[in-house]
């Protein structure tokens, strides 16, 4: 069983946020209106114990018909996620990462193996898992507030408070004053944003982001990152994210996942035992850029 075995370290690593700083932060960056700029917090490490294992996936695989053919898409997948941690995924195009990513999530209830998410076998949606697909999939014709508000459609939250929670969250995704506008009228890295923002809304504990910064440009997809991993940090988010970039792999996960192909399968699970925040510069960092690096060349 592949299982990931950076965890103490991880935990030791992430810096505890508690709520008080996290609603100063957010309030702060609220009036500054760029969250981005606010620095991603550093701890020296301290031992703790392990966070318990929220997602175990056992043994999974998945097969699609196409062209009247059995295509074997996932094999053997094993893999265990703890509270709080930050997985990266990467591996070949096709070998099954939005497979992968989609069973997680309950899209798909087709799979052979075990997906069990909080002790509840995984085969339909749940709230509680919030997931951001490699386009935005925003509707064009409703405002960036209107957007997030359809995320509670699915739910019991009442109006108002809604309304409340859906500023909050414009607001910690830095995009406050943009409620009103379109799809067409937010650049790019805005749009992926609102996305997240409609992600988070609900609260999930365990996000699943299918290369979400892949249409941006470098500098966008840099903020984005740094963005990202302050809201992990607040909000306690166990992450997955699939992406194509090991270099963003690496600065934003504990740990990388990397796949291969025919069919897709775990190759290998490298840690990343670098304190937060992750520097990319540090030797280190480069070093396990390399190394993972070499399962593509
Ligand atoms: N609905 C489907 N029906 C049939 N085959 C599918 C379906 N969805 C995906 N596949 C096949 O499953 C394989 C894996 O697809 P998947 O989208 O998971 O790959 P991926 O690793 O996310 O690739 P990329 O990096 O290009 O996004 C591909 O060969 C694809 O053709
Ligand atoms: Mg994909």
């Amino acid at each position: 069983m592949s299982s990931i075995n950076t965890v103490l370290n991880f935990t030791a690593h992430k810096p505890h946020v508690n709520a008080e700083s996290a609603a100063d932060a957010s309030r702060a960056s609220a009036k500054a209106g760029v969250l981005h700029q606010l620095p991603v917090h550093s701890e020296v490490a301290k031992p703790l114990v392990p966070k318990p294992i929220v997602l175990k996936i056992s043994q999974v695989a998945k097969e699609y018909v196409l062209g009247g053919k059995q295509l074997k898409v996932l094999e053997g997948i094993d893999l265990e996620v703890r509270q709080g941690e930050f997985v990266s995924i990467v591996g070949a195009s096709g070998c099954g990462k939005s497979t992968l990513l989609r069973l997680i999530a309950g899209l798909d209830a087709g799979y052979d193996g075990n997906i069990v998410y909080l002790g509840q076998t995984v085969r339909e949606t749940d709230l509680s898992r919030g997931i951001v697909f490699q386009e935005h999939r925003l509707f064009p014709w409703l405002t960036v507030e209107e957007n997030i508000l359809l995320a509670f459609s699915a739910t019991d939250v009442p109006k108002a408070e809604r309304k409340a929670r859906v500023k909050a969250q414009i607001e910690v995704v830095g995009l406050s004053g943009f409620e009103k506008a379109y799809p067409h009228q937010i650049s790019g890295g805005m749009s992926q944003r609102v996305a997240i923002a409609r992600a988070l809304i609900l609260r999930p504990k365990l996000l699943l982001l299918d290369e979400p910064f892949a249409a941006l440009d470098a500098l966008t997809r840099l903020k984005l990152q740094q963005e990202l991993v302050r809201l992990w940090e607040q909000e306690d988010l166990t992450t997955i994210l699939v992406t194509h970039d090991v270099e963003e792999a690496v600065f934003l996960g504990d740990s990388v996942v990397v796949m291969e192909s025919h069919p897709g399968r775990i190759k290998r699970i490298v840690p990343v035992n670098l304190p937060r925040p992750h520097v990319r510069a540090d030797l280190e960092f480069q070093r396990i850029k390399e190394d993972v690096l070499q399962d593509f060349v």
